[in-house]
């Protein structure tokens, strides 16, 4: 879910909904806000879009200079009206926006029922806006006092702002679990679930840390902890320019984060990698290099795509660091009991920062001794702030629901990791180490090549619109290139796709295979290429269709594939930063044939901070 709130001399309304706007990519069921104005604290809210919410409010008096607005993927609750947020406590004294899930609100639900509350949506957030304000009634407190005690009860996750009724220059909020940033302006301030909503009014910005609560009161703000000790927090500036979080005339979001590969590779290796000077630099990881060079063993936690970057770091440390690598989803890691030594080495990868198994995968291991090393996107996220140490990939914001900058910003700082520790254990020859530095500065303009293909890959993507399975193939680094590439097609186009090795096909998927499956390969020039020209064939003589990602040259698969899609030669390491750029587009291109909404697909939201 996202959240806005914003107290100050703007109009709060447009404001608000700009900012939701911004945030759609984090849950877009339903939307609403809260606005404290003449008459009252109104409550507005609806299913679907933000959009949707606009139209129905219409003409509506909506002048107000305080207010709190959510977008919302749904918990507890189907996405409809009532559920959407805010929510009013039951005397509509209080309004609240709530990120996350409050696990006890079955037994604190049933306690204000016993006595008297009725509840008007099936969600917890209703309930913990209650229990604040029976609080507040029963002990005679002020309402961030009423807060601080709730806190001390709800199990859970939230990010919370609450307006109320009978302060109207009053914000609180607070935070456990889910992110909250609040942007700190002349006399004015916004909260939000990150930066986005704010960077175009200020720079300057508080990221508030679990257990803590902030109030805004009379234009002032402070900031307490759980133990009611106000605290000086940190005032940080960011150089978040408002174009990277703009379409800059792209149809999609996704479709501009694409096309940007060429620039997100290039700043993830600016200051890191010169060839001509034979230097590899990964400043956030220098203290702890030598600590991951002797480790025995890595585990590697993450979601999603970027747990197939994941995957593909583990074939890259494992060849060129020699260090045994595990690749964990990070909600079966902390859930099993894991076998955790000091000293071994726990990597965590999330674009957005804010996954809540990874983050919870990260406390585990280190209560376990582990050291951690954090692989974000999200600069000043949860886990950079929870890890020993780590690397940013700098992709810049990424709004698209499908993650596709920031895997290959993953891949790349994950590459550069392992041929640091490569070269810090002194099993990397010089000569290799500077081949790779070379070829590592070359990533960016042979993207730009892969994507003069785009038309080409459009033409491709036409034939196969309807279709209603695809099988996505490929070897080594390859596999997992396959697996992101059947999840981008199933995310936005909402086509089964499944990726297996090419090997395993014939243990179960060859049965899927007739005139009407498309089967995609990378089959791109390596160790196994003969192999993989084996599977094609065995493929084709059942008549499947296939579509192969191919090194540029090759004269053998295009005699036996339907379509060929062809990318520039790197060293076998870096081929997946090449041959995923052709599945994205694939992806792409079939949703937006088939009518789907590209950027925010169905059920999805980017950043799951629920469990
Ligand atoms: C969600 C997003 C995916 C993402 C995954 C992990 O499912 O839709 O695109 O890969 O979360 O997110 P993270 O921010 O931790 O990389």
């Amino acid at each position: 879910c996202g959240i806005v709130a914003y107290i100050g001399h703007r109009e709060a309304y447009p404001l608000i909904i700009k900012g939701l706007k911004r945030l759609e990519y984090r849950g877009y069921d339903s939307a609403g806000v809260a606005l404290l104005t003449d008459t009252g604290l109104n409550v507005y809210k609806k299913k679907g879009k933000v959009s949707d919410l606009e139209q129905s409010l219409g003409e509506e008096q909506l002048s107000s200079h305080i207010g709190i607005g959510h977008t919302r993927w749904a918990t507890h609750g189907e996405p409809n009206d009532r559920n959407a947020h805010p929510h009013y406590s039951h005397t509509q004294k209080l309004a609240i926006i709530h990120n996350g899930i409050i696990e006890n609100y079955g037994a604190i639900k049933l306690n204000l029922q016993n006595k008297g509350y009725a509840f008007h949506s099936d969600t917890d957030s209703e309930v913990f806006v209650n229990f604040i304000e029976d609080i507040q009634k029963e002990t005679y407190c002020s309402l961030e006092e009423a807060v601080r005690l709730a806190m001390q009860e709800v199990v859970g996750a939230y990010a919370i702002v609450l307006i109320n009724r009978e302060e109207p220059g009053t914000l609180i909020a607070a935070r456990k679990g889910s992110p909250l940033v609040i942007g700190v302006g002349e006399g004015e301030y916004f909260f939000a679930s990150d930066a986005t909503p704010i960077i175009e009014y200020t720079n300057e910005v508080i990221y508030l840390d679990d257990f803590q609560i902030a109030v805004v009161r009379e234009g002032e703000l402070t900031v307490k902890n759980i133990e009611n000790i106000v605290l000086s927090p940190y005032i940080q500036h960011i150089e978040l320019e408002l174009e990277a979080i703009e379409k800059g005339g792209y149809e999609h979001f996704m479709l501009k984060e694409i096309f940007e590969q060429p620039r997100s590779v290039k700043d993830c290796f600016r200051g890191r990698v010169n060839a001509d000077e034979g230097h590899l630099v990964l400043g956030g990881l220098r203290e702890y290099l030598d600590d991951i060079a002797k480790s025995q063993r890595i585990v590697i936690v993450a979601c999603g795509t970027s747990w197939h970057a994941g995957l593909v770091a583990e074939y890259v440390f494992e060849e060129l660091a020699r260090i045994p690598v595990e690749v964990e989803y990070a909600s079966e890691f902390r859930y099993r009991n894991p076998i955790i030594k000091e000293g071994d080495v726990v990597i965590a990868i999330s674009q957005s920062g804010e996954t809540m198994d990874t983050l919870a995968a990260i406390e585990l291991a280190k209560s376990k001794g582990a050291i951690i090393l954090g692989v974000c996107n999200a600069v000043g996220s949860s886990i950079p702030r929870t890890t020993h140490a780590g690397a940013y990939t700098h992709a810049g914001p990424e709004i698209g629901v499908a993650s596709t900058k920031a895997f290959t910003a993953q891949v790349s700082v994950l590459t550069l990791m392992a041929i640091a520790v490569a070269r810090r254990k002194g099993i990397l020859h010089e000569d290799t180490f500077r081949r790779f530095l070379f070829e590592l500065e070359r990533i960016p303009e042979k993207i730009e090549k892969v994507l003069k293909n785009a038309e080409k890959i459009k033409e491709i993507s036409a034939l196969f619109s309807e279709a209603r399975n695809f099988i996505y193939l490929g070897r080594g680094l390859n596999f997992p290139v396959a697996l992101e590439g059947a999840l981008k097609l199933k995310e936005i186009s909402y086509i089964h796709a499944e990726g297996y090795p090419a090997a395993e096909m014939k243990h179960g998927p060859i049965a899927l295979i007739d005139e009407d499956m498309p089967v995609v390969f990378i089959a791109t020039r390596d160790q196994s290429y003969e192999k993989i020209v084996s599977n094609i064939q065995e493929v084709k003589a059942r008549k499947g269709k296939v579509i192969a990602v191919v090194t540029e040259g090759d004269k053998l698969i295009p005699t036996m594939a339907d379509h060929v899609i062809e990318i520039p030669i790197t060293h076998e390491v870096l081929t997946p930063l090449l041959s995923v750029i052709p599945l994205q587009l694939l992806s792409y291109h079939i949703a937006v044939m088939r009518g789907c909404n590209v950027d925010q697909p169905r059920n999805l939201a980017k950043s799951v901070t629920v469990e």
